[in-house]
């Protein structure tokens, strides 16, 4: 959407503000024995506790509160996992995506987080994750390229060694959790010729991984895994373009 008055942007700040808060929240009570159903619950409760709605069960029916994808050393979870019995162990590599609806506006935002014991080569890749978007945060101003935030996330993942995954795109967001500008790149793609524009809203939430470049399907019609196998980190957020560049509407 485009916002054109003060009374969106407040309420696309209260959504945002919750989902980054229940978003943090799960962060601190994630640790290993539990499931990801239990996380999801701590998730769903904080919405409630808002009188927030879940937006990927609002709009696509998903089976879940939030998205929860579990990595580990024999494949990577990176988007869309479902909560269920899946029992969260130390050494996981865990992506919570949180989006919801209030009032009729929607907020998403997203993050990877390590469970201890962390290998190095982990730390840098959340710490680099989280880079990146701020990367193709970098890039929002009024008029200025979408084509700039995948140039300047592409740029920093290869100087890291890093690849990207390639099939997950950024999109609009505020009247729906998925809206125009659909499909913003988190990489170079010398097609795009869209120019942002005041008061646009959407989101920016690169996967970097150390080797995957495409998400691919599985059977549950929802996950999506890393492919090639290699561990993947996902960090969203919402925000609203302006001429003196972007408002981040996804913060505690
Ligand atoms: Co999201
Ligand atoms: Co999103």
């Amino acid at each position: 959407m485009t916002i054109t008055s003060q009374d969106e942007l407040e309420a696309l700040r209260r959504i945002g503000r919750i989902v980054a808060t229940v978003l943090r929240d799960m962060g601190k009570a994630l640790e290993p024995g539990m499931t990801t159903l239990e996380l999801d619950a701590i998730g769903r409760k904080g919405l409630e506790a808002h009188g927030a709605r879940s937006a990927p069960e609002l709009d696509y029916n998903f089976p879940g509160a939030t998205c929860i994808s579990v990595g580990n050393a024999s494949g990577c979870e990176v988007a869309h996992g479902v909560p269920g019995a899946r029992v969260i162990k130390a050494g996981d590599l865990v992506n919570i995506d949180v989006s919801a609806e209030l009032g009729g506006f929607y907020g998403d935002t997203g993050a990877s987080f390590a469970v201890p014991p962390v290998r190095p080569h982990i730390t840098r890749l959340c710490r680099d994750g989280k880079r990146a978007m701020w990367e193709g945060i970098g890039a929002v101003r009024s008029d200025a390229r979408l084509a700039d935030i995948g140039e300047r996330i592409e740029r920093f993942a290869d100087k890291g060694g890093y690849t990207l995954i390639r099939n997950l795109a950024s999109h609009g967001v505020g009247r729906s959790l998925h809206e125009e500008p659909d499909s913003i790149a988190t990489w170079r793609d010398r097609s795009e010729r869209r120019r942002m524009h005041d008061g646009l809203v959407f989101t920016i939430e690169p996967f970097l991984s150390l080797g995957a470049t495409y998400a691919d399907e599985t059977d549950d019609g929802w996950t999506l895994i890393a492919d090639p196998a290699a561990p993947t980190v996902q960090y969203e957020h919402s925000l609203v373009v302006t001429k003196s560049g972007p408002v981040i509407l996804t913060m505690a």
